[in-house]
């Protein structure tokens, strides 16, 4: 799925002061790349990403998502359907296991219990863990494993807009190197939207396209 933002501007409205955190955006980004974005700390990445994930809408400007402005959709329904996004911190759930963790998303889609399993098994598969961790808790997996379960339950989930921010900002450069191949394997064999911040000059090599925030601007 496309995501296009169309002069996109956010601001933070505080009681004294106005920062206007996202500075009069355009881009299309195209499905089946796989895109980095770079850019000091407060140029206004995770502002960007929230308001591309939905969670706030423009405070100018647009964002269409599938061609529909995120101000149309129905915000549940794109986070279940379209758009998933990953986090440093991997927020899995402490006490549900690996396998539990990863059919979550379908079975809020009330997806059949067998077929759930199924594609549970296929999904744990491509991001290489062993069938053993099925039921082990996330506190068990090394941090490079937990952030691979992350990716497992956002490609059950079929979305096809991945938006990441930091994903690798906890793991080793091996792992690092891992992750960003996974994701970056989304985009080239799957046709995923693939969106990942981050600080790291290992993941900048591997995207396919690098843009970078300044103030708020995309250059
Ligand atoms: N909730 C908030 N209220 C007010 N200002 C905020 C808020 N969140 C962020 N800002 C400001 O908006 C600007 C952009 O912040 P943002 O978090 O998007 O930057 P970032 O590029 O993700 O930085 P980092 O690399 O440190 O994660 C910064 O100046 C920040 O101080
Ligand atoms: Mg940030």
């Amino acid at each position: 799925m496309p995501i296009s933002l169309n002069n996109v501007s956010y601001s933070y409205k505080g009681k004294y002061q106005t920062v206007r955190a996202v500075d009069g955006v355009s881009y299309d980004f195209e499905p089946g790349k796989c895109y980095a974005i770079i850019g000091k700390s407060g140029s206004g990445k995770t502002t960007l990403l929230s308001l591309m994930a939905g969670l706030d809408l423009p405070t100018e400007g647009e964002i269409l998502v599938d061609g529909k402005s995120t101000k149309d959709w129905d915000r549940n329904k794109m986070r279940r359907d379209a758009v998933s996004v990953i986090y440093q911190n991997y927020n899995l759930f402490p006490l549900l296991t690996v396998q539990e963790n990863i059919q979550y998303p379908l079975s809020l889609k009330k997806m059949p219990k067998k077929e759930m399993t199924s594609l549970a098994l296929e999904v744990r598969k491509r991001v290489e863990l062993p069938e053993a961790y099925d039921k082990r808790l996330p506190r068990h997996l090394s941090g490079g494993e937990q952030q691979r379960v992350a990716i497992a339950r956002t490609l059950a989930q079929g979305c096809k807009i991945i938006l990441a921010d930091e994903p690798t900002g906890n793991l080793d450069s091996a792992n690092t190197r891992n992750i960003v191949e996974i994701l970056c394997s989304l985009a080239h064999d799957e046709g995923c939207t693939v969106i990942i911040v981050t600080h790291d000059t290992s993941v900048v090599g591997q995207a396919d396209i690098v843009l970078q925030m300044k103030d708020g601007s995309l250059i």
